[in-house]
């Protein structure tokens, strides 16, 4: 959603933006086209190949950037290693980018037959295939549950338990296979235009559980606010439903301020509102949109502004 970002992010020449999600650079690229001349794009991203390429791909505004490697989970500290304390707008594009499914040869897919990975950032340890190969049964069947949402869960974690007895299972192709015999295929859900394959929701499931994407999400949305001048504007662009609670109900509370349990008659918190929600509605892409980019489908764009 490249127009409805730089609207809502407002860049003009001279200001600071922190771009948390560089990836493959495309709204980084927009951003520095809109703040120059004089401004500050800080990218991070956590997988150095991204940052390598945005190097290459940026370099024609090498002087208004400075990439850094680490979790947008730290964006604080990353933030203070480079001597900033403040700053006009704050971009998270969260999840994984086509580098990582089409080129990284880590295993997101299983529409190819590559090492069961997944890491984002290659200099943590838990690959998939750890997670995959190590849990019991139930550890696993709560990630399947829990961070995929799928519905067989506990079928399909006695099955890789029981496909481990002959080995390790080691790649994307092998797992998406005992997934598929042990869980009847998906019916369509609502809003669905095609069934999903049925270890679509494994492999998110896994790659969450690997990334430790929501503990990562929750510690950003502590901290970004924090790091708005008055009147910057905080960006999140989320993929699937776990993602996007987290970032509406950490606005929302941002918005209120208090957080008194309901029903006291008078705050006792003290709590004051340092945010502004500027979408009333979860802003998502065209159908056009849609269309050009079926990736985008699921998208959903929020944004908050510091008071
Ligand atoms: C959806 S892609 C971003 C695409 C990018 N906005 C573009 O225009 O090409 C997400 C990127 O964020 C990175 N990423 C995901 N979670 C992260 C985290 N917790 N900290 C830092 N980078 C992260 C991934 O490595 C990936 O490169």
């Amino acid at each position: 959603m490249p127009t409805e970002v730089q609207a809502y992010l407002d860049c003009r020449p001279g200001k600071t933006i922190v771009d948390c999600t560089v990836g493959g650079g495309g709204h980084s690229r927009d951003i520095l086209q809109r703040i120059i001349p004089g401004g500050m794009l800080i990218g991070i991203d956590q997988d150095r190949d991204a940052l390598r390429n945005a190097e290459r791909m940026l370099a024609p505004w090498s002087e208004n950037l400075r990439l850094l490697h680490g979790n947008f989970s730290r964006i604080s500290d990353l933030l203070e290693g480079v001597g900033v304390h403040a700053v006009d707008g704050i971009l998270a594009d969260l999840g994984i980018s086509l580098y990582h499914i089409e080129g990284s040869g880590r295993g997101f897919s299983f529409s190819r037959d590559e090492p069961l990975d997944m890491r984002m950032n290659l200099e943590t340890s838990r690959t998939a295939g750890e997670l995959v190969n190590t849990l019991s049964a139930e550890a696993l069947a709560r990630i399947f549950r829990e961070y995929g949402e799928e519905r067989w869960s506990g079928r399909i974690a006695r099955a890789i338990v029981a496909a481990r007895k002959s080995g390790p299972v080691r790649s994307s192709l092998a797992l998406a296979d005992i997934v598929r015999k042990a869980a009847p295929a998906p019916r369509r859900r609502p809003g669905e235009r095609r069934r999903i394959h049925p270890a679509t929701r494994v492999f998110m499931a896994l790659r969450i559980a690997v990334n430790r994407e929501l503990e990562s999400i929750s510690a950003f949305m502590d901290q970004a606010p924090g790091l708005l001048r008055s009147g910057g504007r905080l960006c999140v662009l989320t993929f699937h439903s776990l993602e996007d609670r987290i970032v509406k109900h950490r606005m929302k509370s941002l918005e209120k301020g208090c957080t008194c349990p309901p029903g006291l008659p008078v705050c006792a918190c003290g709590g004051r509102a340092t945010m502004r929600v500027l979408t009333r509605k979860a802003c998502r892409p065209t159908a056009a949109e849609i269309d050009r980019n079926p990736m985008a489908r699921s998208a959903i764009l929020r944004v908050a502004e510091k008071g």
